[in-house]
């Protein structure tokens, strides 16, 4: 059994193998599979100051290789999460992430003031989100508003602060440095690449939203290449996800120079995908006989 454990912004976790936001809920549906226990952490569902319905049915629609999703944050709120979620999960012996989404800098620097002192192990930002109107990806898309939410939720909490970056960027290198002078502990990415698919029959867009965000398998080379991208840019570590769905693509993500990796779309088709990969990389470190997975990180050697 190799040594499993790494370190994300002085946090630490037992396994590198984080269910992504969006993917786990609150993690209440997935205990009856496993104990939660087994997994690194948890990056719980994007969470808003408001409670939120999100956005209008069809939300989901499954392309080649991946699917779409324009759910729109849909939420509890941030205080439902605190009273009614996190007591219970912060019992489960696992690290949790406390995902947030504001339309304006005001609503996320509240949520973080709510959230310090709790148990939350960690901050993930999302400045990210394409499927909301307001904020979301308006934040994620330009280096001054990237920096300056980052900036006022830095301020607001002492907890380690993870932003997660948008691939729909000319460059997310320059985001990634932008948030890390604001004082961005770690950087997490991809979330979703923005996509569309139409019915031909009806000449409508399969969303009601019109347009979604992609993940899964089909995703994975382009998330590689902006994880190896931002890894070398930056000093601060990097939780790489985006169509990660077995041992070998967690393994090539933090080849390419992720810490730690999140799993997301995978678990919509079979919900031990998370369990399976802490196996799928325990198997594979055995085999090249290396003794910690840490030792892998950032190993790839270019041409
Ligand atoms: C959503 O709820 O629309 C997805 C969240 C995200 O992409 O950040």
């Amino acid at each position: 059994m190799a040594d499993l454990r790494v370190e994300v912004a002085g946090v630490s976790f037992q396994n590198p193998v984080i269910p992504a936001s969006g993917a786990f809920g609150f993690g209440r549906e997935y205990e009856k599979f496993y104990p939660l226990s087994e997994l690194g952490g948890i990056s719980v569902k994007g969470m808003t100051l408001n409670p939120k319905d999100g956005n209008p049915a069809p939300r989901i629609a499954e392309t080649p290789m991946g699917m779409l999703n324009s759910v729109g944050l849909q939420n509890p709120g941030i205080d439902a999460f605190l009273e009614k979620e996190l007591p219970e999960l912060s019992k489960k012996g696992t690290r949790i992430i406390a995902n947030v989404a504001g339309s304006t800098v005001e609503d996320c620097v509240e949520m973080i003031r709510r959230i310090e002192g709790t148990a939350v192990d960690m901050i993930e930002l999302n400045i990210s989100c394409p499927n909301v109107k307001q904020g979301g990806a308006a934040f994620g898309t330009s280096c001054e508003s990237a920096a300056g939410i980052t900036a006022a939720v830095r301020k607001a909490t002492t907890k380690p602060l993870m932003v997660k970056l948008s691939p729909n960027v000319t460059s997310i290198t320059d985001i990634a440095k932008a948030v890390e002078a604001e004082g961005a502990d770690a950087v997490s990415l991809i979330n979703t690449l923005l996509g569309m698919k139409i019915d031909i029959n009806t000449r409508r867009p399969v969303l009601k939203n019109n347009v979604g965000g992609m993940s899964g398998p089909a995703v994975f080379p382009i998330a590689v290449r902006m994880v190896w991208q931002v890894a070398n840019a930056v000093k601060i570590p990097v939780v790489g996800m985006g169509g990660i769905s077995s041992g070998e693509d967690a393994i090539e993500m933090m080849m390419a120079g992720a810490s730690a990796v999140q799993v997301g779309a995978a678990i919509f088709t079979d919900p031990y995908a998370p369990v399976k990969i802490i196996k799928g990389i325990n198997d594979w470190l055995d085999t090249h006989g290396i003794a910690s997975v840490s030792e892998i990180v950032g190993t790839v050697q270019p041409w």
